[in-house]
């Protein structure tokens, strides 16, 4: 093997650390993947009955407050310019996400300005003391007061968790975000925008350098594979951002995650719900959301299919062995399981754990990038050019 470093996971996390060393090192990197294709849960690919970008692993928004990351991405791809909005079907009416100004006045029927809606609010809310909310439910009424909570809240919580919510930990909801504007934008950060010409094409440039090879379709913990953990932890620095209970044969037991199923469905219409993301906050329906893809990049639309549109219902359960893995679970188990295994990682000299799976930390993909940046700089610069120890 002719590799300084191997990196194990070709997502956002692994490809950013390959493209650094690569380029500011000079090191020859090798970067390993289980999947047939590069790009961890971001790949994308184009549907070829509509001609329509489909992120196969959910949808994923590109958004960041990160100067740093912000500089560093634009050198693989530019964005667009388009801005995230979410809407929710609650009993056959279309309401505006997150919680506002709008969403209030459509549902209390009224038409009060934002001192109002706050006061009301504040009266709804006050039901329930915060500091004495003993569950999700009460914490969320809590928050937000009772209807609100029961239309938008309630059973759409119940179907992400397959759990009631007041059998749910106040503690995984720390606030809900009311807006008492008529601003509807989903996110807050200064920068948001999709890749120009898709995610996959972002990710295969970020890998697109010499001294940087990939092998697909190669599992770093199966030991009949000819590149593996047992050769090649100890001789090569190895970057790991596979699930990390399974890097240690699961000693301490398995992390719970949620994960995510897709159904996929080209329908024979241009444009099937008028937006890219429709939730469906009741439990009429079994799945959570619906995306509609053609809705992220408008500036396609002469590519697109004009009489199909291709759909994507989104259901959420608890994962079991097999399933990809999605959301950490998080609970006491989990974080007590996931102490022990920060312990083993540290025994692990050589080899550095990092991303989502390898922390075990839900990332959106700008803290991905971000993390990466910062283990470059703190760990492999380091290493590499001083010959610290990596740890
Ligand atoms: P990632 O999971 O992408 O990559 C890990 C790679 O390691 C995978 O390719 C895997 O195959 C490989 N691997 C694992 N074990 C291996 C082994 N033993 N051997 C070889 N390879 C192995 N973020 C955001 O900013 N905006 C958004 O809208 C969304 N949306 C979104 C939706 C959904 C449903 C999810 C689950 C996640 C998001 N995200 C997101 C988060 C985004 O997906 C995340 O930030 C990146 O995937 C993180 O990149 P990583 O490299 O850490 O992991």
């Amino acid at each position: 093997m002719n590799a300084d470093l191997v990196v194990v996971g070709s997502g956002f996390y692994g490809l950013t650390v390959a493209q650094r060393c690569a380029e500011e090192l000079g090191l020859e990197v090798l970067v390993v993947d289980r999947r047939s294709h590069i790009g961890g849960n971001a790949y994308s690919e184009f549907e070829p009955e509509t001609g329509v970008e489909v992120h196969r692993y959910g949808a994923h928004l590109f958004h960041t407050s990160n100067e740093r990351v912000w500089q560093h991405v634009n050198r693989f791809t530019s964005f667009t310019s388009y801005v995230h909005k979410v809407y929710s079907t609650y009993k056959g009416e279309v309401y505006p996400l997150p919680i506002n100004l709008g969403t209030i006045n459509q549902f209390f029927r009224a038409a009060h300005g934002p001192d109002a809606a706050r006061a009301l609010v504040a009266e709804l809310a006050g039901e329930i003391e915060t500091s004495e909310a003993s569950n999700l439910e009460e914490k969320a009424i809590s928050l937000i007061g009772r209807p609100l909570y029961e239309a938008f809240i309630k059973d759409y919580t119940a179907k992400q968790w397959q759990t009631d919510p007041r059998d749910l930990p106040a503690e995984v909801i720390s606030r809900l975000p009311v807006r008492y504007t008529y601003d509807n934008r989903y996110f807050n950060d200064t920068h948001e925008g999709l890749p120009t010409k898709g995610y996959t094409a972002w990710l295969e440039n970020l890998a697109d350098h010499p001294k940087i090879t990939v092998q697909l379709d190669t599992d770093f913990l199966d030991l009949s594979q000819p590149l593996n953990k047992r050769d090649v932890v100890g001789q090569v620095p190895v970057i790991y951002t596979g699930p990390v209970d399974e890097y240690f044969d699961n000693v301490e037991g398995a992390l719970s995650w949620r994960t995510l199923d897709f159904e996929q469905e080209v329908l024979p219409t241009r444009d099937f719900q008028g937006c890219p993301v429709m939730n469906y906050a009741g439990d009429e329906v079994p799945y959570t959301r619906i995306h509609e893809f053609r809705h992220f990049h408008p500036e396609r639309e002469a590519q697109h299919s004009q009489d199909k549109t291709v759909i994507m219902r989104e259901f959420s359960r608890f994962a079991e062995k097999g399933d990809e893995p999605y959301y950490p679970v998080n609970t006491a188990e989990d974080r007590a399981r996931l102490l022990a295994y920060r312990d083993l990682a540290k025994g692990e000299t050589g080899t550095i754990f990092g991303g989502r799976l390898g922390t075990y930390k839900y990332l959106d993909m700008h803290m991905a990038i971000g993390a990466a940046l910062s283990t470059f700089d703190n760990k492999l610069v380091p290493h590499f050019s001083k010959g610290e120890p990596l740890v």
